[in-house]
């Protein structure tokens, strides 16, 4: 199948649009990142978005609306402050968790009798899913398992051939996927850290826990969180301490493996790249700007496998904010292999 990246128009957005109606799958640009959408009450199209990301049938799908009041269509037995949090983060990078409707194909929620579903704060995406007429559901669209696409690009390298259309909207905004807020239950908890932190939620929800290491619990309730996830092909060594002693620890590290006849790579903030001595240095933003971090994160972990870096070192980010979903992707895309430096005094 040929594989047409177009740029968002008025024109490719209706193509998309039919395409969505015709049972196609779409890439499509969101705030976050990019997603493989399909009409979500169509199984059959649901299915196509399964193979083409190879992606475990038991992992649910999100869906995406243009309109808060279609949340009522698809979930049930929603607490009382929904209704707040949707007026203050949607559209936005908040996904909520809700018993599902009988309207909803098991095939999206992987069995499940919950759903997800967001609303994007992406014109583009709105325009789609308004023009298709449709609830569009959609995982992001990179092959599972990658860090998931910021850019139109990194799409078109996981889906070519497999995909018929992807809408080229510009780079991703935040480039964290959303936080996945389970409302479905007594206590409220954040399944997968994002933009949205439990800090802003707390005026509206009290939330209970915030879910950072699924891997580690035995029964995981966002499904998704089980799988490995995020990793370019590089190994990934992750520092933990100051930055002074981490900068020292990685040179150090350089110089060990140097003669190894392996590939080495090193993301940094700004502020330290000029300290290290090796030849791939990737900056991923200041350390003073967790967003920009975010935003980085991904497309410079695909940067590793583009430049066939075979190990790299990184240091932990700032995360007040939504720093905490980048260092959550991080220790996932290096399977938890963390460095501790100690401090020296
Ligand atoms: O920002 C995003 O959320 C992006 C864009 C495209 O919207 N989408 C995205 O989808 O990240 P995906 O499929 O890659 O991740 C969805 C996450 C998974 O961890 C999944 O297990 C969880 O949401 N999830 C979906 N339905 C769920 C449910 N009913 N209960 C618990 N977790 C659920
Ligand atoms: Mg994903």
């Amino acid at each position: 199948m040929e594989t047409k990246v177009l740029k968002a128009s008025k024109n490719s957005i209706k193509e998309a649009a039919k395409r969505l109606r015709a049972g196609e799958v779409v890439g499509i640009p969101t705030e976050t990142v990019y997603g493989l959408g399909a009409n979500a009450l169509d199984v059959n199209a649901v299915r196509k978005i399964f193979k083409a990301k190879g992606r475990p049938m038991d992992n649910p799908l999100i869906i995406h609306i243009a309109d808060k009041k279609d949340i009522k269509k698809y979930t049930k037995n929603a607490p009382a402050s929904l209704d707040k949090i949707m007026d203050v983060f949607w559209p936005g990078p908040l996904t909520i968790v809700l018993e599902k409707t009988d309207l909803v194909p098991k095939e999206i929620t992987g069995g499940l009798d919950t759903v997800a579903v967001r609303m994007p704060a992406n014109d583009v995406a709105l325009d789609i899913i308004r023009e298709a007429r449709l609830p569009i559901a959609a995982p992001s669209a990179n092959v599972s398992g990658k860090p998931s696409p910021t850019k139109a690009v990194h799409v078109k390298s996981d889906m070519d051939g497999k995909i018929g259309l992807i809408i080229d909207g510009g780079d991703c905004e935040v480039g964290v996927e959303s936080t996945v807020l389970d409302l479905s239950a007594d206590k409220a908890a954040i399944l997968r850290p994002g933009k949205i932190t439990k800090e802003m939620l707390s005026p509206y929800v009290e939330i209970k826990s915030v879910v950072e290491n699924v891997e580690n619990s035995a029964t995981p309730k966002a499904p998704g969180m089980k799988y490995r996830h995020y990793a370019p092909k590089a190994k990934i060594v992750v520092y933990q301490g100051r930055k002074k002693e981490i900068v020292d620890e990685i040179n150090k590290d350089i110089k060990a493996n140097t003669f190894k006849g392996i590939k080495l790579g090193v993301i940094i903030e700004s502020e330290y790249k000029d300290n290290i001595d090796c030849e791939n240095v990737y900056d991923i933003g200041s350390e003073l700007d967790e967003d920009e971090v975010a935003k980085n994160l991904f497309s410079t972990l695909r940067k590793l496998d583009e430049d066939g870096v075979e190990l790299a070192f990184i240091p932990v980010f700032e995360s007040r904010h939504i720093g905490k979903a980048t260092m959550n992707r991080l220790l996932k895309a290096a399977s938890y292999n963390v460095k501790k430096v100690k401090e020296k005094i």
